[in-house]
């Protein structure tokens, strides 16, 4: 038994915030350094009465339709977030209530940047061990809320949006490999280390990030776990046809892209437009290559992810 993607969907906040939007708005920056930099052009920003579970629900019914699962029947449900809806119960439980589902499993997934790629590893080995019948996993976040709009040095590069992918059960291998991994080591290098404590928040409720050393660290991470997960499925570097980094920046993904002999025209790039969205940037960069046909079946697609913590992982998929 295998597990499969039969459909992917995506959402992204109505509101765009350009470059030259935040500078307007008094942010010390210019498009020229952000889009040099990083590759980014704009971002999307959740309206006050958007909650991480409704950026999911809107993405989680396009991956559904796509797949042509009823929300009802859908089983296990994982949301990859960093940005909850509530301190608890997991946006998983409310998305799962949103959608109309009930009985099976619903979790959060913690792993920051990297969440979506844990939550499709979980999820693909709880479906071929027959413990659920389908599995609707989701990166949604709004980072929006967790940014210092006065500090330039994060604030410009990160963004709103979900995606969302179902797993179905399959005999043909549809995910071929994964691999996880973290070194806790790092967890200041890319942190919110605020604190609800006495019902006040203790410490920055914003981001803080090493950028150069995230930099360095991402490139080197996500180039190593491409190679084992490769090793694992017996597949050579050739073998890639589409490459789906995070999302976080396009000279990361250059880089890697780079480092891992694949020509650019091979990487799925919409960094561009969304900016970093962390769980979600995976799922909304696959979801925009499957519906403009890049993606073909029989075609192997390389998800890699990483993120704070630090974590890092990867999904193998060979698509059908
Ligand atoms: C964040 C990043 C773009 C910064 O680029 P950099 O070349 O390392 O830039 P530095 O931090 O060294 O800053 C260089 C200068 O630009 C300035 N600068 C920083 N942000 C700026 C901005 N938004 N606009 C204009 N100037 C900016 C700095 O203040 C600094 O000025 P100084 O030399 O006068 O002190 C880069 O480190 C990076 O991409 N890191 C990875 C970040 C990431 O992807 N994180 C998420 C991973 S999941």
């Amino acid at each position: 038994m295998h597990s499969r993607i039969a459909g992917t969907g995506r959402y992204l906040p109505a509101r765009v915030l350009t470059n030259d939007d935040l500078a307007r708005q008094g942010v010390d920056t210019t498009d020229e350094w952000v889009r040099t930099r990083t590759g980014i052009r704009q971002r999307h920003v959740v309206a006050d009465d958007e909650m991480a579970s409704d950026l999911a629900l809107a993405a989680s019914r396009q991956a559904l339709a796509a797949a042509g699962i009823a929300a009802a029947d859908v089983d296990l449900i994982i949301v990859a977030t960093t940005t909850p809806d509530m301190i608890f119960p997991s946006t998983a439980c409310i998305l799962q209530d949103k959608l109309g589902a009930h009985g099976g499993p619903a979790f959060d997934v913690q792993a920051v940047c990297s969440g979506f790629v844990y939550g499709l590893a979980i999820a693909d080995g709880m479906v071929r061990s027959g413990a659920v019948r389908n599995a609707l996993v989701a990166g949604a976040e709004i980072y929006s809320r967790i940014l210092d709009w006065s500090d330039r040095k994060t604030c410009v590069l990160f963004g709103d949006g979900a995606g969302a992918v179902v797993l179905v059960p399959s005999r043909e291998p549809g995910v071929l490999a994964t691999r996880l991994h973290a070194d806790g080591s790092h967890h200041a290098m890319l942190c919110v280390p605020g604190q609800v404590r006495d019902g006040a928040v203790v410490g920055s409720p914003y981001v803080h990030m090493d950028g150069q050393a995230v930099f360095k660290f991402a490139v080197r991470v996500l180039t190593e776990v491409a190679d084992e997960t490769l090793a694992a499925a017996a597949l050579p570097r050739s073998a890639i046809d589409w490459l789906i980094p995070h999302q976080a920046n396009l000279r990361i993904m250059d880089a890697t892209a780079r480092r891992l002999d694949i020509p650019p025209e091979r990487v799925v790039v919409t960094v561009d437009r969304h900016a970093n969205t962390s769980a979600a940037s995976i799922p909304l960069a696959l979801d925009e290559a499957v519906r403009d046909g890049r993606i073909r079946p029989g075609q192997h697609v390389m998800m890699l992810g990483v993120g704070g913590g630090f974590t890092w992982g990867s999904a193998l998929v060979r698509w059908g």
